[in-house]
């Protein structure tokens, strides 16, 4: 039975082969956004396969993924899914979450300098 793991919460789950990646973050409660409930139309849902073999890319991805978006690896965890082998599978960190550090990075520097 192979295991998917998430990055960055380390979280390690066991899948069924064609599970999608969306279903198992589900079970497994790492939180990946999504708002068209899997649906491949609101493309909130980008993960990057950084170790394993998963399922080709689907015909919603050859659609609606950016072609740079193809060449870094990116896929939609609504449609990719778990072959036979293992995968480590990375959530990209929100842009309102970097925005907020580097806001309170900015905040706490200039704290220091008074
Ligand atoms: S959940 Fe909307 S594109 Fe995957």
């Amino acid at each position: 039975m192979p295991k998917v793991t998430f990055y960055p919460s380390k979280k390690t789950i066991k899948a069924r082969p064609g599970q999608t990646i969306l279903q198992l973050s589900r079970v497994a409660r790492v939180a990946i956004p999504t708002r068209c409930d899997g649906n491949a139309a609101c493309l909130l849902c980008k993960v990057t396969i950084e170790k394993g073999t998963a399922s080709p890319l689907s015909a919603g991805e050859e659609r609606k993924l950016a072609e740079r978006d193809k060449a870094r690896g990116m896929r939609l965890a609504c449609q990719v899914r778990v072959l036979e082998e293992d995968l480590v599978v990375r959530i990209p960190e929100s842009r309102w979450k970097s925005v907020v550090e580097k806001a309170l990075e900015r905040q706490r520097l200039e704290e220091e300098e008074w």
